[in-house]
């Protein structure tokens, strides 16, 4: 029986959950729109906004029946300030509906041609800029101003003519000609980026909340009490329709335009075309100038140009059939994280990668979104399954702004860190107080190889001179080397290598020869060979100093690490770790068991025979670079500083050595050349003869 009624209640929970989505989209555009109309504060971006009404109007569509009755799909803006004198419309102002793409441009004008096709017209169009400010409805009686209107929920706005009246490029007083009992024009009020980064300027000097953009501001002059407000902020007025009181022989709305030019009110740039393709010509036009205007737009509004054909094509419920809104991508949008996904760095760092439904930001398709680091999920608090805002600005790689909180519902999911390396399946750490999680097998692990075996054969570690980056990166992609330990056993492939183009007989002999021959080592440049991270040469000294003995080294634990002279948590922790990797120390036995050795550290006698000395490098060494030669000065207990002064105790000068080879002469300071510095490596065990 249960299974005979079982898609009743299965039917059931489908409503119940697109019931519960929409009522969460309701609810956030509820508050949003709130936000944006009353308070002139608004929390998301425009962008934002519209992907969560497209949501909301897309369940609204595939399920009609489940549609809510408060629904904020079908009203424009918000109820008006209860602070002003409400004034309800002649003719309602009504919203634009919105084209992203060529495609879409063409089918609204498909939609046109169709209805109109009885006629047999093919209408023009007329193109302006669609202006980023607050649409207002302007009254002149006998050419006198008389009232301004905001657009409200589009039937009833409040009353701004204080505010309206002190915008400077506003006409106060028409021509004689438009002596006409009732003109009503509408337009945009804006606030000119120059102005409002002045405005903003002068507000966060004088510790003052500043405006997120330049409507944001425009919106909040209006929306002043005390006139003498609004007249300091620097709005201007931009007329787009004359909706009352249009001499009958005007036809178009470009000749509308004409008209309010010649009354003396401002208008933005526009133009006529015929076809798609020239409107398509206008809009990149206008988007390739956009960022040279003097105020911001996001798009163009492309309007059937006879005044005739606008009527008979007439509305829809909230929108003109004769016009569109042809906007520009917008730069932030709203979807879901489905997943994360883990990629591993070429240096073992983890990375999130969020995986997300596909949306279009800024005009390109995106569906995934780096997540740089465990840290920035901690940070932005987000969950797998959160609604997200992608934010994309010009060729700027996408990122993730935010998580919608308020679209949260039962289905998310915590973000772990994985425990281990999704490559090679190492244990992966995240280092106390770093953001950054890491993978520890650096020897076996297949992401890191590259640039492993990269360094293990530079001339600082092993030194494998014949053995090229190029072919060395071309045996790792052929199979031949895997991990470093594969290099000592390249001579069993020797036949292959000599096959190979590019690749004779002598040059794998020296190849194979080299390889051979950086089996003898000293233990600093193998440790620091292995790239074990945090250990660079100098600190792969101090390690062979300090132990003398590499087995001791690969048992000693993080404690330990702590004793050697500069090695602090973060590194002592990471050598550790390096160490206890089970596939490490495969790699790690098998170098040894290929015959790599180093002769016994000499620990000298004198723990530190250059203690209380303090010695300046200068000029160029030329068997081996600066750093180097500092790391074995501090090894053997000596400070080194960067510049000479009175108590500098030796000038180490190389070649070309400049001012402080001047200064230390003048001050006397004793003075040591290369030669006599590898002596005293030498002595002290630190270079054997054959460097
Ligand atoms: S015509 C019946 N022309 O866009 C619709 N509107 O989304 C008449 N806007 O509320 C609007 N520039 O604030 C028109 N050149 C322009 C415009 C424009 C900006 C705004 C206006 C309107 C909104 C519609």
């Amino acid at each position: 029986m249960t299974d005979l009624f079982s898609f009743i209640d299965d039917q059931h929970d489908q409503d119940a959950k697109i019931i519960t989505q929409m009522r969460l989209l309701i609810d956030a555009l509820k508050k949003h729109n709130h936000a944006y109309y009353v308070l002139d504060n608004p929390s998301i971006s425009d962008g934002e906004y519209d992907s969560l009404r497209q949501k909301l109007l897309d369940l609204e569509s595939q399920f009609p029946t489940l549609k809510q009755p408060d629904s904020p799909t079908d009203k424009v803006g918000d109820k008006p300030l209860p602070a002003f004198t409400q004034v309800m419309h002649d003719i309602a102002m009504l919203s634009l509906g919105n084209v992203f793409n060529f495609d879409e441009l063409t089918a609204f004008i498909r939609r046109i041609n169709d209805r109109l096709d009885s006629k047999n017209q093919h209408p023009e169009f007329e193109m302006e800029l669609k202006l980023d400010g607050l649409a207002v409805s302007l009254k002149y009686v006998h050419g006198v101003f008389h009232q301004a209107v905001t657009r409200g929920d589009g039937r009833v706005g409040e009353d701004i003519t204080h505010n309206v009246r002190t915008i400077r490029n506003l006409p106060q007083v028409l021509p004689a000609c438009a002596d006409i009992a009732l003109l009503e024009v509408r337009g945009e009020v804006l606030m000119p980026k120059a102005g409002f980064e002045k405005l903003n300027r002068e507000s966060a000097e004088r510790g003052e909340k500043t405006f997120a953009n330049p409507r944001n501001a425009a919106a909040g002059s209006l929306r002043q009490l005390n006139p003498a407000i609004a007249s300091a902020r620097p709005l201007a007025f931009f007329g787009y329709s004359v909706n009352q009181g249009l001499p009958s022989h005007i036809t178009t709305q470009s000749g509308a335009l004409e008209y309010l030019r010649s009354l003396g009110f401002e208008t933005a740039p526009f133009g006529t075309a015929a076809t798609p393709k020239g409107v398509q010509d206008f809009y990149e036009n206008i988007a390739k100038t956009r960022a040279d205007l003097p105020f911001e737009i996001d798009g163009v509004v492309v309007k059937v140009n006879s005044l005739d054909l606008q009527n008979d094509l007439g509305f829809l419920s909230r929108e003109p059939r004769w016009a569109t809104a042809y906007k520009f991508a917008a730069e932030s949008a709203i979807t879901r994280l489905v997943a994360v996904e883990w990629q591993v760095g070429r240096t073992g760092q983890l990375t999130p990668v969020g995986k997300l439904e596909p949306i279009n930001v800024g005009g390109v398709t995106v569906s995934n979104v780096t997540l740089h680091n465990f840290g920035e999920i901690g940070r932005l608090g987000l969950m797998a399954g959160d609604m997200v805002s992608i934010h994309r600005a010009g060729d700027v790689i996408p990122k993730v702004s935010g998580v919608v909180l308020e679209m949260r519902d039962g289905a998310v999911s915590p973000i772990h860190l994985p425990k281990t390396c999704p490559v090679c399946e190492s244990a992966v750490v995240l280092p106390e107080g770093e953001a950054l999680a890491r993978c520890t097998g650096g020897l076996y692990c297949p992401a890191q190889s590259k640039e492993a075996l990269v360094h293990f054969v530079s001339r600082r570690a092993m030194d494998i001179d014949g053995l090229g980056e190029q072919w060395l990166i071309k045996f790792f992609e052929m199979g031949l080397i895997r991990t470093v330990a594969d290099i000592y056993e390249l001579v069993q492939h020797q036949d292959h290598l000599m096959t190979l183009e590019g690749l004779g007989e002598k040059s794998v002999n020296n190849m194979l020869a080299a390889i051979e021959k950086s089996k003898n080592t000293t233990l600093p440049r193998f440790i620091f060979a292995l790239g074990i991270r945090g250990v660079g040469e100098s600190t792969a000294l101090n390690l062979a100093q300090h132990f003398a003995d590499f087995e001791a080294i690969r048992r000693a634990s993080a404690d330990d690490f702590l004793t050697v002279p500069d090695v602090g948590e973060i590194t002592a922790q990471s050598i550790h770790e390096f160490f206890q990797s089970t596939h490490n120390s495969e790699v790690i036995d098998r170098l040894l068991g290929a015959g790599v050795v180093w002769q016994a550290v000499q620990v000298s006698e004198a723990e530190a025979p250059l203690d209380g000395q303090t010695w300046v490098v200068t000029g160029t060494l030329s068997v081996m670079g600066r750093d180097e030669a500092k790391a074995h000065l501090q090894a053997l207990g000596a400070k080194v500083s960067g510049s000479v002064s009175a108590k500098t105790s030796v000038l180490l000068a190389g070649e070309k050595a400049g001012s402080k080879l001047d200064k230390a002469t003048q001050l006397g300071v004793n003075i040591v050349q290369e030669d006599e510095f590898v002596q005293l490596l030498m002595t002290h065990g630190r270079l054997s003869n054959d460097g």
